[in-house]
């Protein structure tokens, strides 16, 4: 990933350079994670970039300030126009974009008060999350001696800005013994899902999945990941998993806004199905970057436009800054 400083940010509904997008020290999301955010792609298309599936993050987004309290002071259609603007003006075919709400500075106590609401749209562009030849070969993962914190603990369906210390220690480990990603287990010793991926098993022509009672964040291209597979015939089971489904799984992938739909072709040593993405594995794959690229029409209400008309060039705000 490379951070261009010629680029763009949205912040507080205003277009500013990448270098003027700064915060206090003092801001209270910095002394204790107190923010949530979304992360999502955008596709080149032949209709120009378009954003995967930008209604459910938004959904959750909204969904994750409210368990926090954070009460995002934009609208939707104004978040919306924000990505579109960022996107736009950065003049980006294909990106990652993360919107961003958080705490700023006026009280530092662990209870913020009135502290502000500060509202950022980054883009930047991002290379498949676990490598592009992991996307194509699949990835080899290790279980990682962190477990997933449960749902009483913190939201786990909320995707927050402190939560993902649990996820950085996980990957740190794991890339540190030589893994490309980690696998975490929830606190009674079930599969819950990667640091930033969920996980499905491929075992007799059946998908197996979990859901929210691991304590997974409730993905999106999971969602989308099960629908596919049902239109293309293949039954989708969710419940608990064990590693031993995973150890004597025929396949076994991953699924997420970054990750994409990435083959898993080692667990500690041991082969998943003939360590290659299999079939089922392709099939899915195959379909969701048809659906992300345009090119299958049962998806399309999955992409969201980026050249819609509420970002015209005459829009004043891309005037004075382009
Ligand atoms: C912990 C975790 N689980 C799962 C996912 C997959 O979610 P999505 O498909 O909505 O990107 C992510 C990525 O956002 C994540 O960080």
């Amino acid at each position: 990933m490379s951070f261009d400083e010629s680029k763009w940010v949205w912040m507080d509904g205003q277009v500013i350079p990448w270098a003027n997008a700064t915060t206090h020290v003092s801001a209270h999301a910095l002394h204790y994670g107190s923010g949530v955010f979304e992360g999502m792609r955008c596709y080149e298309t032949s209709d120009g970039p378009a954003v995967f599936r930008l209604d459910a993050h938004l959904d959750r987004l909204y969904a994750s300030a409210e368990i926090y309290g954070i009460a995002i002071p934009y609208t939707r259609e104004e978040l919306t126009r924000g990505v579109n603007q960022i996107v736009r003006i950065n003049n980006f075919r294909s990106c990652y974009v993360r919107p961003i709400c958080y705490l700023g500075s006026g009280s530092l106590g662990v209870h913020p008060g009135n502290n502000p609401v500060q509202v950022v749209i980054l883009a930047w562009p991002w290379a498949p999350y676990l490598g592009a030849e992991g996307l194509k070969d699949g990835v080899r993962v290790t279980v990682s001696p962190w477990r997933k914190f449960q749902s009483r603990m913190m939201p786990t369906t909320a995707k927050a800005c402190g939560q993902y210390l649990n996820s950085m220690l996980a990957v740190r480990d794991a890339v540190s013994r030589g893994f490309a990603e980690a696998l975490l287990l929830d606190s009674d010793g079930h599969l819950a899902e990667g640091s930033g991926e969920n996980l499905f098993i491929v075992r007799d022509g059946r998908l197996l999945t979990n859901d929210e009672r691991h304590s997974i964040l409730l993905g999106i291209t999971r969602e989308a990941v099960v629908r596919i597979a049902s239109d293309l015939g293949y039954p989708v089971e969710i419940r608990a998993l064990e590693l031993e489904d995973l150890l004597s799984a025929d396949e076994a992938f991953f699924t997420g806004t970054a990750a994409e739909v990435t083959p898993i072709r080692e667990v500690d040593g041991t082969a998943i199905g003939k360590r290659t993405p299999g079939s089922v594995t392709e099939d899915i794959q195959q379909v969701f970057f048809a659906a992300t690229s345009g090119r299958d029409q049962r998806y399309k209400d999955w992409l969201h436009r980026i050249d819609s008309e509420d970002v015209e060039v005459s829009d004043p705000l891309l005037q004075t800054v382009s």
